[in-house]
């Protein structure tokens, strides 16, 4: 029986609402992107893990796999001035690719103890360094140690979907744009027809 895709994919969007910025550093250059697959991966309060998930297209992606460390920042959704900082982050970070130009020097940040930018316009963040890794062909989901946290703001955390109704129509124009290819690659490395299903 084929799968019911429409039911599949309403099953699985939404289950991740907090959208993460993740910054690393690999040969002491820095980048980030931004991410919606941020997990908590330990039920050990004293030793907590984090994943996260990257897209092979991406150049994160290939920094994380090399440097082993990352750090994963939660975003602000008040005060109004906290919220557009974090707009601006969420643009900055997950609206272009490090491959075309250095996306960090734009915002205030401080080394992390890996080395890797803390993100001090950011809500909360841990720092982590990878112990596993699990290839998934068109990503890899990383597993970290946390070896750093800290906590900036009390308000609540900037939720996708709020996100997405403040973004300008251009930004997501762009963000579309720059989604394509990615798709792509990803239906690429998944053996699949990279134009999607025949209609
Ligand atoms: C809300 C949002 C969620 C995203 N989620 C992911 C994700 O989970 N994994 C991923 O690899 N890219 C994700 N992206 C896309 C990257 O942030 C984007 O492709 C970025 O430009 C990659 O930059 P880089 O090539 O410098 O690593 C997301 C983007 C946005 C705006």
């Amino acid at each position: 029986m084929p799968v019911d895709l429409d039911a599949a994919n309403y099953a699985l969007s939404g289950l991740r609402p907090f959208p993460v910025a993740v910054t690393t550093i690999e040969g002491g250059v820095a980048n980030g992107l931004m991410s919606l697959s941020a997990g908590a991966a330990s039920i050990v309060p004293e030793a907590p893990r984090a994943t996260i998930s990257l897209t092979k297209y991406n150049k994160t992606h290939d920094m994380v796999l090399s440097s082993g460390v990352f750090v994963m920042h939660l975003l602000a959704a008040a005060p109004e001035e906290a919220l557009e900082e974090s707009l601006e982050i969420l643009m900055g970070l997950g609206g272009s690719s490090g491959r075309d130009g250095d996306k960090l020097t734009a915002f205030r940040t401080k080394p992390g103890v890996t080395g890797a930018p803390i993100l001090l316009g950011a809500h909360s963040y841990v720092e982590a360094r990878v112990v596993r890794s699990l290839d998934m062909d068109e990503s890899t989901l990383f597993v970290g140690d946390v070896v750093a946290a800290e906590r900036f703001s009390q308000d609540e955390r900037l939720r996708v979907g709020e996100a997405w109704k403040r973004l300008p129509k251009e930004w997501i124009e762009q963000y579309d744009a720059n989604h394509a290819p990615q798709l792509a690659s990803a239906r690429r490395y998944r053996g699949l027809p990279e134009d999607g299903p025949a209609h």
